[in-house]
């Protein structure tokens, strides 16, 4: 029995309970609900990867309540310590060289030296890890390869009867995953557009090195393997006309015509599409399936500030999927 936890100050303390007795619990952030232990606890850690059915060479990211927990966990440098400035609590995860006396489990950071953290910045995130007192490892609260949650009932759909609890703080306000910025040598390297912008990551730092191609051998980023993120029926993206058996995942204010459609945000506004892109997602492949289609079109999405995180997850919903599963969810 998974169960449904208010968002309130009794859910949060029996929350931090069950992550304290190494239990799994799902909570909001402010990207999408994470699927967190106790990040010290190999125990609790190794229940993620069985409740998600993640293959374990992909590591999580450990959540704190402030920079200074997560400098403890990870060596911070000028430029770690200027982004922690700018944008913690937010959407950014760094990935730091693990420090001497790092406590995250081996398993967490699947054997790698180097540590991802984040400090998010929704408000019961936030109150659940002060309360938690320790870190807390949290990858997407779904199974792997399949859409990320935004709200608790995707969590359930996905993860009911394999988790301890779910704590219900309603649809996630950003909807795309943090960005994953990679400090561990000298280059800063973009592993995951996400919630932060290259634009005003760039504005702190300078410039910063753009993503590998997917498919390119040994990613210094293991989730960024090419099929992630994907629904049951295929994609076709950047389409201006639909097919009579496609249903319609449009942008902006003049769409095609299709039988069935969801507009991520008819004015063409790129935060409120984030906000509905994963829940619209998993919408339109349920309600296409019943209606018998076999394929959803997606409109071009501009590929820049949380363009280019839609694309990033776009693009891997679309690639040819890979039955032994490699990827990360
Ligand atoms: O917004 C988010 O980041 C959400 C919420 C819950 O915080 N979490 C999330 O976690 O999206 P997950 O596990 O679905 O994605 C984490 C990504 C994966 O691509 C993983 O490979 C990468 O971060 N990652 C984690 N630790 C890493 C490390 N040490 N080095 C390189 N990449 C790492
Ligand atoms: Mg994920």
């Amino acid at each position: 029995m998974t169960r449904v936890l208010a968002a309130d100050a009794a859910g949060i303390a029996e929350a931090a309970v069950l992550l304290r007795e190494g239990r799994l619990v799902a909570f909001p952030t402010e990207t999408v609900y994470g699927l967190g232990a106790v990040a010290t606890d190999d125990r609790a850690v190794a229940q993620i990867f069985a409740a998600k059915e993640r293959p374990r060479f992909n590591p999580l990211i450990i959540h704190v309540s402030d920079s200074k927990a997560a400098f403890r966990l990870g060596c911070c440098d000028d430029r770690a310590h200027a982004l922690a400035a700018a944008f913690w609590p937010g959407p950014l995860t760094l990935v730091l060289p693990a420090a001497a006396n790092c406590p995250v489990s081996l398993l967490a950071r699947a054997g790698l030296d180097t540590v991802a953290v984040r400090v998010p910045a929704h408000p019961l995130a936030q109150a659940l890890l002060a309360a938690a007192g320790l870190p807390v490892a949290a990858p997407s609260a779904n199974r792997s390869g399949h859409v990320s949650p935004t709200t608790a009932a995707h969590v359930l759909d996905d993860l009911a009867g394999r988790i301890d609890a779910v704590l219900d703080g309603g649809p996630c306000p950003l909807g795309v995953e943090s960005t994953v910025l990679d400090l561990s040598d000298e280059s800063a390297a973009l592993l995951r557009p996400g919630g932060v912008t290259v634009e005003a990551i760039e504005a702190v730092i300078g410039p910063i090195t753009p993503p590998r191609q997917a498919n390119e051998s040994a990613p210094r980023s293991p989730g960024r393997l090419t099929s992630h993120y994907a629904p049951s029926l295929p994609l076709r993206l950047n389409a201006l006309s639909i097919a009579p058996d496609e249903a319609l995942l449009a942008f902006g204010p003049s769409p095609p015509p299709a039988a069935l459609a969801i507009n991520l945000s008819p004015k063409g506004d790129l935060t409120e599409a984030a906000a509905q892109f994963y829940a619209a997602l998993r919408a339109l492949d349920a309600e296409a399936r019943q209606r018998g289609l076999t394929r959803i079109a997606v409109m071009p999405i501009p590929a820049r500030g949380l363009g280019l995180a839609l694309a990033d997850r776009l693009r891997r919903a679309a690639a040819p999927r890979c039955p032994s599963a490699l990827d990360g969810g």
